[in-house]
């Protein structure tokens, strides 16, 4: 049996300086300061931390945005927190459109977050995919982020990344492949603008190589759909955020765990998905097997 726990955007924020609000990061303190500092709650996100922390993973995905305007201060914050969450052996971290708000953030992730987000071959740190094998799980770590104009939070993987994760899901056929992004395969109409440009061309590698996992985050709602692969469907699990009040249409935060069995030769998974009430507990609200 193996535990891994998964949570994502948990939009972590600093007061910036006022040279840092030129361009997109400016209309994005704007949208904190009207709305969703009123939303992503430190201390909600502590209790999330203490519930994953007590929860028995054997390892923790974190999903991206972990900062909001992907500021040198916020990077720092998140790195504090991943440092509490577990050493980066067990918790694995990949960046969200949030960590490449403007383009002179790139370089941030590998710079801050570099052992968090390093495959077990050691490589050149800040290159996607990634692999990290634990027990009978393959995690294969992708980036979807990449910097945009204003008013969108569209990602995109590209070419590259693309063909190296297709050739991932080889090498790890037979073990149990949970594939992590933080934008989610199928997006509704609605989210245009917020979507993952090559979808389509994801979904394609899923529907030929196959995998028995599917984590993302982005949209901060609970979803699960069924995605093609080539011997059944493959799960494909949206997470809500760890950090979110209920309000202005959020839902409330949380997070999911999910055991992973080998039972004679069929992979069995099951999904815990914990949610803080409005009282301030944080208690399971569903449980199903995927
Ligand atoms: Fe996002």
């Amino acid at each position: 049996m193996f535990i891994l726990a998964h949570l994502s955007d948990l939009h972590l924020s600093t007061a910036p300086r006022l040279t840092e609000l030129i361009g997109k990061r400016g209309l994005g303190y704007i949208n904190w300061l009207r709305k969703r500092k009123f939303i992503h709650r430190p201390e909600i996100l502590d209790a999330i931390t203490r519930d994953v922390r007590l929860c028995g993973a054997d390892h923790i995905a974190v999903g991206g945005d972990l900062t909001n305007l992907s500021l040198r201060a916020e990077y720092l914050r998140a790195r504090g927190w991943l440092e509490t969450l577990g050493p980066p052996a067990d918790v694995t971290a990949i960046p969200g459109n949030h960590d490449v708000y403007v383009p002179q953030a790139q370089p941030y992730a590998a710079e801050f977050w570099d052992d968090y987000m390093r495959g077990d071959d050691g490589a050149e740190r800040g290159v996607f995919p990634f692999l990290r094998r634990r027990a009978n799980v393959a995690l294969i770590a992708l980036c979807s982020g990449v910097p945009t104009g204003p008013f969108l939070a569209t990602g995109r993987l590209g070419a590259d990344q693309l063909a190296r994760f297709a050739q991932m899901l080889d090498e790890t056929r037979g073990q149990f492949r949970v594939v992590l992004i933080h934008h989610p395969p199928v997006s509704p109409p609605r989210r245009y603008l917020r979507r993952l440009t090559d979808a389509a061309e994801f979904r394609g590698v899923l529907a030929e190589k196959g995998a028995e996992l599917v984590l993302h985050g982005h949209d901060h709602r609970r979803s699960l759909v069924e995605l093609a692969g080539p011997r059944g469907r493959i799960p494909a699990v949206g997470v809500q955020s760890a950090s979110a009040r209920a309000a202005h249409g959020e839902e409330a935060a949380g997070y999911n765990i999910f055991r992973i069995a080998d039972e004679r030769g069929r992979w069995r998974c099951e999904m815990r998905s914990r949610e803080r009430d409005s009282g301030g507990a944080i208690r399971d609200i569903d449980r199903q097997t995927l």
